[in-house]
């Protein structure tokens, strides 16, 4: 087959313009080799690691801007809107953050102190440039009675760490919409955690505007009807909805062969089934969901290659391995036009 060339493609942001951004988690090497993919098909773009923690603040008084600053200056370059990731995690977040020089924990005043110290210093810098941010990142518990997963932040701080992260971000940039995520946001027993929490938090006042759902889903994990009920749930809370992380794994999470050099035809089949079941569904829930971002842009770069089983190559996206359409890609297109 001659490969089309991505200029000849209708473009996704295009067909979804008035619908909701489309957009894709970049690197400092995607951000070369699918300069062209991205440009033509994404109207936002999201710092896969290069704006967290561990990456903007290394040391207490050494930030480290260059690869992030590089992100907002390819986002400007392409017309696009730019989402922040992330504020506050318990991963990917320096010791130093959570110690003082002896290596014991510090106060809780000090730690408030220096995650202000850091979500001003952040958020201030690309104040009017980066509309959303993902404030705080996965903080729930995935099973289990507790409502909160086990984190230095909950532990030094209390919950009210989230509150105040929250606060924070807001006082740095009051425009910016500011967002809680995480992962498994559709499965039932977390997708009620995460509803108790942004609750908890709309009803103490803390300016919170959105709900990331993460979207790391697979051929058949989770029901179409689970996610329905997720997004039903968290758009009566009254706030706005991103899908921040989207791919969907040719593998069931409990396959675990290593034997593929390519997808079989029949999950490129049921994924773009998939695709064409989630962007649906997103098209019908649109006046809440306002942007959904790929965790990567093209099945030749994704973080799930190697994870969760290693030497296992994964092909989540709608483009493949050379950026040129997969039978998904087509799908998304049909529901745009319907
Ligand atoms: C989570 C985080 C992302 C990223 C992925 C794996 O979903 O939110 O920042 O680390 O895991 O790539």
């Amino acid at each position: 087959m001659v490969p089309t060339r991505n200029s000849e493609l209708h473009a996704l942001r295009e067909a979804y313009k008035h619908k909701f951004l489309i957009g894709a988690a970049v690197n400092p090497t995607t951000m070369n080799s699918q300069r062209e993919l991205l440009a033509r098909h994404f109207n936002s773009i999201t710092a896969e690691n290069e704006m967290k923690f561990e990456r903007l603040h290394p040391e207490e008084n050494r930030y480290t801007f260059e690869h992030a600053d590089n992100l907002m200056a390819f986002a400007k370059e392409n017309g696009m809107a730019v989402r922040g990731h992330t504020l506050v995690w318990h991963n990917q977040t320096p010791d130093w953050v959570f110690e003082n020089r002896s290596g014991e924990l510090v106060d809780r005043n000090t730690l408030l102190g220096r995650m202000k110290a850091h979500i001003d210093t952040v958020v201030s810098r690309y104040k009017g440039e980066i509309y959303a941010w993902d404030v705080v990142n996965e903080a729930v518990a995935d099973s289990g009675g507790e409502l909160l997963r086990p984190s230095k932040w909950l532990e030094i701080v209390g919950k009210e760490f989230i509150a105040k992260a929250f606060e924070y971000a807001h006082a740095a940039d009051p425009k910016a919409l500011l967002f809680y995520n995480d992962y498994n946001e559709s499965v039932p027993e977390k997708r009620d955690k995460i509803y108790a929490l942004v609750k908890w938090l709309k009803e103490s006042g803390v300016p919170i505007h959105g709900i990331g759902l993460q979207a790391h889903w697979n051929l058949e994990h989770p029901s179409l009807s689970d996610i329905r009920q997720a997004i039903e749930m968290y758009a009566s809370l009254g706030l706005k909805l991103h899908i921040t992380e989207l791919d969907v794994s040719v593998f069931k999470f409990e396959d675990k062969r290593t034997d593929l050099t390519l997808p079989t035809e029949e999950m490129l089949e049921i994924q773009s089934k998939r695709y064409e079941q989630f962007f649906q569904l997103f098209r019908e829930y649109r006046d809440c969901i306002t942007s959904v971002t790929f965790w990567g842009a093209a099945d030749d770069y994704t973080w799930l290659d190697h994870f969760p089983v290693r030497n296992r190559k994964n092909w989540p996206f709608v483009f493949d391995l050379e950026h040129q359409p997969k039978q998904s890609y087509w799908k998304l297109l049909e529901v745009a036009r319907s």
